[in-house]
This record gives C-alpha cells, structure tokens and sequence, in this order.
C-alpha cells in the first residue's frame, strides 16, 4: 500500500467547493484520482468554476438544514469531508445579527454538516478536515464573529475526533494564514496592509491556495492513520514568531 496515496475508489465531498481554497482542493483530489462532490453558495458562482473533468456540483446553504440532509443523503457514504465554507463581515460583527449570522454559517454550519455525512464517513473509515483559520489562535479586531467561529471550529473538531474515534472517524482541521481568494479581496486592495501582511510571514509573502490543498490531502491519506484531533498550521510561519 502506498501511504501516500488516496485508496482505490475514494470518494470526496467538499462544502464551500466553488470558493477560492475550495475550489483548489477540489482540483488537487480530482487529480489524485477521487471522485469528488462539490458545493457552491449559488448557480452563478459554480458556473464560473474552471475545472477539468467531472465534479458533481450542487448548490447548498449550510445553514439551511433540510438541504444539508437532502445533500448529504444524495451523495452518499464519502471517504473525506472538508468544510471549507466560510464568511467574514469586516466591520459589521460587532452588529448581533451579523455576528449570529457568521457563527451560524461558519461554526454550526460546520457542525450540521458533520452529523449529516457521520453515518456515511463511519461506514467508509472516513475523515473530516475542516478549514478553520489561524484567526482561532491569533485575534482581530474588526473580526469578532470570525476570530470567535473559528476558535470554535478548533474545539469541535477536536471533541468529535475524540466522540467519533471509535467509529473509525478521523477529524483534522487546517488552520490557513492569509491566503488570496474573494474572501479577502477588499482587504488587499490596501497596499500598505498587503505589504504589512506579506513582510510578516517567514517566506514574506501571501499564500495562495495551492499552499493549502497538500495539507488536506494528506490529512486523508494512509500515511495520516494517527492523526485525529490535530489542527495544521498553513500559514507560511505567520504564527512561528
Ligand atoms: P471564498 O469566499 O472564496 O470561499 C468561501 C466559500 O464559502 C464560497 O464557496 C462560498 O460560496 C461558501 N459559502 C459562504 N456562505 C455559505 C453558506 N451559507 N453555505 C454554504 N457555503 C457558503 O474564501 P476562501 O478563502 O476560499 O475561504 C474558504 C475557507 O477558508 C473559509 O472557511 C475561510 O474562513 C477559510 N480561511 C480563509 C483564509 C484566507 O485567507 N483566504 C484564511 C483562513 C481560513
């Protein structure tokens, strides 16, 4: 058995598929042979996904719980789940409807859409990677719902990879530093902000979200049997000093 490697037959479900990182995992697991199943937030933003080859692709509103039951049910037993849909509102969290909103689609989002695919990934030894943020160690201040979602997506994930081990579930989480997709798009239009962030990171320079997608992958591999409850830093040292 090659260690590095997905098995025969693997069968991928990633949330928040059409997004900038999304997306990016989608085209790593495709090309390490799995079939993969996709969610976007909306028609328009799947159509503008390039992707090679076939990629089931459904729209889905993780807050929305009977979609999430319909959408699980649909795809079927997978061998990974990655959550990687996610929101910020710059500004706007100290509002407590924004901040709701945000916890609701980041944090409990992430939770519906675990208990939805459990029985599936038990079945088939699975594991969970959920894209959490270097932000649920390292604050911002224009962030509270955000920083505060992602703190929270650490601490599930560690409590269900230990609730859900016995059933032969692993859960994993990535913690990205910035990386350049939508989600951060108005921020970087400030240059001095840019630069500040780039100089601040070991390789002095933003990540992409290529940067991201081995991580996950591996996550999923043989070569990662041991590994439960753990969260990965990809941040290109952002956080090492
Ligand atoms: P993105 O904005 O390109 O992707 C976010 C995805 O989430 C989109 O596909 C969007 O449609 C989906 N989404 C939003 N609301 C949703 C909902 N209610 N239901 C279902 N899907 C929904 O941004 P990016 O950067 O690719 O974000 C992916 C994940 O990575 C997010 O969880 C984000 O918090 C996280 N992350 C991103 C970092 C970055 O610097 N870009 C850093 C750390 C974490």
């Amino acid at each position: 058995m090659n260690k590095f490697a997905l098995k025969p037959g693997f069968r991928a479900a990633v949330i928040g598929g059409a997004g900038g990182i999304g997306l990016a995992i989608v085209k790593e697991l495709r090309g390490l042979g799995a079939e993969v199943s996709a969610t976007g937030i909306s028609e328009a933003e799947i159509k503008a996904c390039e992707i090679d080859g076939d990629v089931r692709f459904s729209v889905l509103d993780v807050t929305n719980g009977a979609a999430v039951s319909a959408y699980a049910e649909e795809t079927g037993p997978v061998d990974l789940l990655v959550n990687c849909a996610g929101i910020l509102r710059r500004d706007e969290e100290y509002e407590l409807d924004v901040f709701r909103q945000v916890l609701e689609v980041n944090l409990i989002g992430t939770m519906a859409i675990c208990l939805a695919f459990r029985e599936g990934l038990a079945e088939r030894k699975g594991s969970i990677v959920n894209i959490a943020s270097m932000n649920a160690f390292a604050a911002l201040p224009r962030l509270p719902g955000y920083c505060a979602s992602k703190g929270g997506v650490v601490m599930l994930t560690r409590s269900l990879a230990l609730a859900w081990a016995a059933e032969g579930i692993r859960v994993n989480a990535v913690a990205p530093g910035f990386i350049e997709t939508n989600i951060n798009a108005e921020g970087r239009k400030d240059e001095a902000h840019y630069q500040k962030i780039a100089d601040r990171t070991a390789f002095k320079r933003w990540g992409q979200p290529d940067d991201v997608t081995g991580t996950v992958a591996y996550l999923a591999m043989p070569a990662a049997a041991y590994v439960t409850g753990a969260v990965y830093a990809v941040d290109g040292g952002f956080l090492a000093g």
